[in-house]
């Protein structure tokens, strides 16, 4: 089949990349110059594993293109998915502009029946006002008459493995209308998705609406899991119990379940934060402010802070000539991606009392230089504190603390013996309970995780 998809972000690359390995011919638009012109040239904007290849395969079979022309995207396909961005705009709203100016430029171009598919996240809604500004562009044409349905198709992409989420999807949602066009609109998405459903049944069709809904639910229950054992964590701190044995404990039940329950730093990325924040706009919106996701942000927001108080207690506030290893600065392993990381409030933090950062990351420290420099703007000679170093023992040479902040693989089993050698004071802080309490412990460092009985 053709397809097009308007946007080369994180969504639109993985979904052009594997519906073109599936066998269809992708157009991908973008109106970003520069983008496609490096996708042409082989390169790719963003980390994500088995990305690349996919995409160059693709391209050298000729399934896959890359432009930025807006007529010919509109006439390639009768598939249109928009993946492009929905930032917060300034109340924490999903800023829907991109999405609108993408429908507005297919109702200009189409001369045909079209499908117009909603993968980026949007709020409840979004797809009848897609569907008036298409309307709209039809009529000062005059062409009324062509025929259109506006289908919503969320993603439950998670970075780091999102090629891997995409081919072996647990679910298809496809939310679409009851009335002829949303009909023909659902046998093309069926036949689209026909690859993923051979053995197994995975389309779950059901309306627009509840279609947009279930993308921001499901974001929002998996965030709440965290929020939830990240307080008990805090309190399992308090009561002296250890949280991973507690997790163990109750994810051997069934209704419960094991993933999704580990406590750490905080949730961070582009989708947790915004997406919970959305709903909760909206539910405001609507007069049924909700209270259990109220709570999990502020319960958020308060778990990037729990590493900082660990440090304070053990240093005091004044941090000035201390020296910090940190491990780990995208917002989870797998990306490079520094969106709402929590590495940059505790970085930002421990720079701005005094103190020296010796920064790791397998992959993002690029991404980490450049948006620590905007973070820290009111203060640019702090810059200087940090030291980006190529290898995780560079970066715990002489200094009083390791700080973990993101569970790459690398950091998973350190030689424990050249660490405590290479340290000045034998101290782990680790925000991601990767390591065991005792073994540490024996190997005679200080151990503070979250919720471990410290
Ligand atoms: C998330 C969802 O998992 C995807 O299903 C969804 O498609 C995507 O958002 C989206 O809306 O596009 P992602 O943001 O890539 O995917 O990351 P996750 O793997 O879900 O992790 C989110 C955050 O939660 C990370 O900061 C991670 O460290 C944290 N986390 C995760 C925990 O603190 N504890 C856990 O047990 C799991």
């Amino acid at each position: 089949m053709n397809v097009t998809i308007v946007g080369t972000g994180y969504v639109g690359l993985v979904t052009g990349a594997c519906l073109a390995e599936l066998g269809n011919n992708v157009f991908c638009l973008d109106l970003d110059r520069n983008k496609i012109d490096l996708l042409n040239a082989g390169g790719i904007p963003i980390h994500e594993p088995g990305l690349e290849e996919v995409l160059l395969r693709n391209v050298e079979e000729g399934r896959l293109t890359f432009s930025c022309d807006v007529a010919a995207s509109v006439a390639f396909a009768d598939l249109q998915f928009i993946a492009v961005g929905t930032p917060p705009d300034e109340d924490g709203s999903a800023d829907l502009k991109y999405v609108l100016a993408a429908a507005r430029a297919i109702g200009r171009h189409m001369d045909r029946f079209k499908v117009i598919v909603d993968k980026s996240t949007v709020p409840v809604g979004t797809a009848q006002e897609v569907a008036a500004v298409v309307r709209e562009e039809l009529a000062k044409r005059g062409r009324e008459d062509i025929a259109f349905s506006v289908a919503s198709n969320p993603e439950f992409l998670k970075e780091g493995a999102a090629i891997d989420d995409f081919m072996r999807p647990d679910r298809i949602v496809l939310g679409v209308d009851d009335d002829e066009p949303g009909q023909r609109a659902l046998a093309l998405l069926r036949e689209l998705y026909r690859p993923f459903n051979r053995n197994h049944e995975r389309t779950r069709v059901m309306d627009v609406r509840s279609a947009e809904f279930t993308k921001y639910a499901a974001n929002a229950m998996l965030a709440t899991r965290i929020s939830f054992m990240n307080e008990l964590a805090n309190l399992a701190d308090r009561v002296g119990a250890d949280i991973e044995l507690v997790r163990q404990g109750i994810g051997s039940d069934p209704r419960i379940g094991y993933s999704f329950l580990y406590a750490g730093t905080g949730y961070g990325g582009s989708c947790f934060p915004k997406d919970v924040d959305a709903l909760c706009r909206t539910a405001q919106a609507h007069g049924l402010p909700l209270q259990v996701l109220t709570a999990v942000q502020r319960v958020n927001q308060a778990q990037k802070h729990v590493l900082l108080d660990k440090i304070r207690a053990q240093f005091g506030r004044r941090l000035a000539g201390r020296t910090f290893a940190v491990w780990g600065l995208a917002f989870k392993p797998g990306t490079d991606d520094m969106r709402e990381a929590p590495s940059r409030l505790v970085i930002g933090a421990l720079l701005r009392a005094g103190a020296r950062v010796r920064a790791h990351d397998p992959v993002a420290q690029e991404q980490a230089a450049r948006v620590l420099a905007d973070d820290l703007q009111d203060h640019p000679e702090l810059l200087r504190n940090i030291t980006f170093v190529a290898k995780p023992l560079d970066a715990v040479t002489g200094a009083d603390a390791l700080v973990l902040l993101t569970e790459w693989k690398i950091y998973k089993s350190p030689n424990l013996r050249a660490m405590k050698d290479a340290m000045r004071t034998s101290l782990v802080l680790d925000g991601r309970n990767l390591y065991e309490p005792h073994a540490m412990a024996q190997a005679g460092f200080t151990y503070l995780g979250i919720g471990r009985n410290n």
